[in-house]
């Protein structure tokens, strides 16, 4: 990754820590604070942030905006571990939230997080029907059309069969939208021309693909101290992952496939893309 886009790491994280000292419960708060501040790549927010200074666009302005994708993914990841869902122990490098608080708590935290995150993405300062077609966004990709639906593929397919295409649906769901409207939410507020917008989100909806991808090779290939999760924890549940369905050569390949698609489009943009090209180091130095 570019130094320029992981210097946003410091912003978000304030723009993050200020949020977080506005809840008045402080139970909640120490919840919401617990996951948010355990980690985490900070990956959504740096995409964000990348396409708008791709686009010449305003950082300092989008940060609201990119700190909203993190409070809603750190909801996504506390309700994923779920004993209901994947029932994971183990989540960036710490014990998950309801085995360090309790249930009712992670669930809790985990809603108080997702309305907190449109809370501060209306804290975006922008025109109003910018940030009406913002908020519209976000919510069709976290709703039942993009994250939520595919979290349900992914609990309905836990122990069957699936084929390919079912499973690319599911994926592009339940982590493919998240990040494809980070990016689009990046193109609006930097006012990206339409043939741009529509580069960037076919730059957004590989990388999705990839990512995904990596998090399930990485599940069969990783320790608990590279993951910050349990390892091997996808066949144990019985998900339908790629390495599943395709063993894990066919799953490198796929991965490498998207790669290629995401530079290609990320080529076909008016503007060079540094920063874009320099998020996929994360596919090919740190994990291959
Ligand atoms: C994990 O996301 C959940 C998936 C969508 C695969 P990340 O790998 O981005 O998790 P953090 O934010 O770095 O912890
Ligand atoms: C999680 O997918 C996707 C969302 C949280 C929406 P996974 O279940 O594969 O993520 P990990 O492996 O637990 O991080
Ligand atoms: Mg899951
Ligand atoms: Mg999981
Ligand atoms: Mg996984």
């Amino acid at each position: 990754m570019l130094e320029e886009t992981a210097a946003w790491r410091q912003p978000v994280q304030e723009t993050l820590d200020q949020y977080l000292a506005t809840v008045n419960n402080p139970h909640l708060e120490a919840a919401m604070a617990y996951s948010v501040d355990a980690g985490g790549k900070r990956l959504r927010p740096l995409l964000l942030l990348a396409v708008v200074t791709t686009f010449s666009g305003d950082g300092q302005q989008a940060l609201p905006a990119a700190a909203a994708l993190e409070l809603l993914h750190t909801y996504s990841l506390i309700h994923d571990d779920l004993p209901a869902m994947d029932n994971d122990d183990l989540r960036r490098g710490k014990k998950t939230s309801h085995k360090q608080f309790d249930e009712a708590t992670a669930i809790l935290a985990g809603d108080a997080l997702q309305s907190a995150a449109f809370d501060l993405l209306a804290q975006t300062s922008v025109a109003p029907e910018t940030l009406v077609r913002l908020v519209q966004l976000f919510a069709r990709a976290v709703g039942p059309n993009g994250m939520v639906g595919g979290q349900v593929m992914d609990m309905d397919a836990q122990g069957h069969q699936i084929d390919l295409a079912t499973l690319q649906q599911l994926q592009a769901e339940k982590t493919g939208a998240l990040l494809a409207v980070a990016a689009d939410m990046g193109a609006v507020l930097a006012q990206a021309s339409a043939d741009d917008a529509a580069q960037v989100h076919a730059f957004a909806s590989a990388f999705g693909r990839a990512f995904q991808i990596q998090d399930d090779i990485n599940d069969v290939t990783e320790t608990a101290a590279q993951l910050g999760k349990t390892p091997n924890k996808d066949v144990a549940e019985g998900k339908a992952t790629y390495p599943s369905l395709v063993g894990l050569t066919g799953a490198r390949k796929a991965l490498g496939d998207e790669v290629a698609k995401a530079k290609h489009a990320a080529s076909q943009l008016s503007v060079p893309a540094p920063q874009l090209l320099a998020l996929l180091d994360y596919f090919e130095t740190e994990k291959q």
